[in-house]
C-alpha cells in the first residue's frame, strides 16, 4: 500500500503530537459503556486508543491496522487489558458479522481509495443499534494569517500527492453524505475547528508547527520529485506556515466528525 504520510519514527512523532493536542476538541464527546465492544479501525501506533481507553476505562477494545510495525508501536504504548490489538485490512475484516457495539474511526478514510465501502464492511460487524465515530480532516479548511501564496501551493502538493495515492485530504466535508451513503441511521456531523494563536501556545507548538506544518514539510521531496513544485517554492510556503505560528500569527483548521447509527430494522 502506498502511504502519503509514511510509517517512520517522524511521522510516529508527528502522529502522537496531533494527538496531544487535539485530544479535548476530537475526544471529549467520546464515552462508551462499561462492557462495550468496540472496533477501532486503522489505529496506528496507537495515538487515539490511549484516550478511548482513558475516556472508557471499562469498555474493551479491538484496535486493528494493516501496518505490523504501527501495531508494533502501539502494542508498546498502550498496555491495558481492555485493548487487543490485531493485524487486519479494513476492506477484509475478519470478525463475525454484529460483533460489535461500536466502531471508532480516525484519520483512516483519508488514506483509502474506497471509503464507502469500508463503511459498509464496518456497518457489517457492528450490532443493530450500535454507533460508528468517524473524525476526518479537510485540508481545503485551513487558513491563516499572514496569508501566503507560497503555501498555498505546498498544502495543494500534500493534497494531490494524497489523491495519487488513492486518498482524499479534504474527505472531511465528505463523511455526512459517505456515512448516509452507507445507510447509516441519525447521520450527524459537528466541525471541530482549531484556531490557534498565541494565546494558546500549546496549539501553536502542537498543531501549526509540529503536526500541520511538518505534516506538509513531509511531502518535500516527493512533491520536488513530481516536478510540482520547485524546492525554492516549497521552502518558501513553509516558511510561510512557521510564520504563522509567530506571536502575531493566526492558523485555521477544521476536522468534522460524524455519528451514525445501525438501523435495528
Ligand atoms: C493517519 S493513520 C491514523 C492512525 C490513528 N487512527 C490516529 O489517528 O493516530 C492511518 C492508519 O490507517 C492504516 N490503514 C491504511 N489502510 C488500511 C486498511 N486497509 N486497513 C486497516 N488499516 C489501514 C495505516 O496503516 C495507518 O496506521
Amino acid at each position: 500500500m502506498s502511504y502519503v504520510h509514511g510509517y517512520d519514527r517522524r511521522a510516529n512523532v508527528r502522529l502522537q503530537d496531533q494527538a496531544d493536542a487535539l485530544v479535548d476538541l476530537l475526544h471529549s464527546d467520546t464515552h462508551y459503556p462499561e462492557r462495550s465492544l468496540v472496533l477501532e479501525a486503522g489505529c496506528g501506533v496507537g495515538a487515539q486508543t490511549v484516550t478511548l481507553v482513558r475516556n472508557s476505562p471499562r469498555a474493551r477494545f479491538v484496535s486493528i491496522d494493516i501496518s505490523p510495525d504501527s501495531l508494533g508501536a502501539a502494542r508498546r504504548k498502550v498496555q491495558s487489558a481492555n485493548v487487543l490489538f490485531q493485524q487486519a485490512d479494513v476492506y477484509q475484516l475478519p470478525f463475525a458479522r454484529e460483533s460489535f457495539d461500536h466502531v471508532f474511526v480516525c484519520f483512516l478514510l483519508e488514506h483509502l481509495a474506497r471509503p464507502l465501502e469500508a463503511l459498509e464492511k464496518l456497518k457489517q460487524v457492528l450490532k443493530p443499534g450500535g454507533s460508528i465515530t468517524v473524525i476526518e480532516g479537510d485540508h481545503g479548511s485551513t487558513y491563516f494569517h499572514p496569508d501566503s501564496a507560497a503555501a498555498h501551493e505546498a498544502i495543494r502538493c500534500q493534497v494531490e500527492l494524497q489523491r495519487a495515492s488513492g486518498g482524499n485530504a479534504n474527505i472531511g466535508r465528505e463523511l455526512y453524505p459517505l456515512l448516509c451513503q452507507a445507510r447509516f441511521a441519525d447521520v450527524s456531523v459537528s466541525p471541530r475547528m482549531v484556531y490557534v494563536d498565541a494565546s494558546r501556545p500549546r496549539l501553536v507548538d502542537g498543531f501549526t508547527r509540529k503536526t500541520f506544518t511538518a505534516m506538509i514539510e513531509g511531502v518535500r521531496e516527493a512533491a520536488v520529485r513530481a516536478a510540482m513544485i520547485s524546492a525554492a517554492r516549497f521552502d518558501e510556503g513553509i516558511r510561510a506556515l512557521y510564520r504563522t505560528a509567530e506571536d502575531d500569527g493566526v492558523f485555521c483548521y477544521t476536522f468534522f466528525k460524524a455519528l451514525g447509527r445501525k438501523s435495528s430494522l
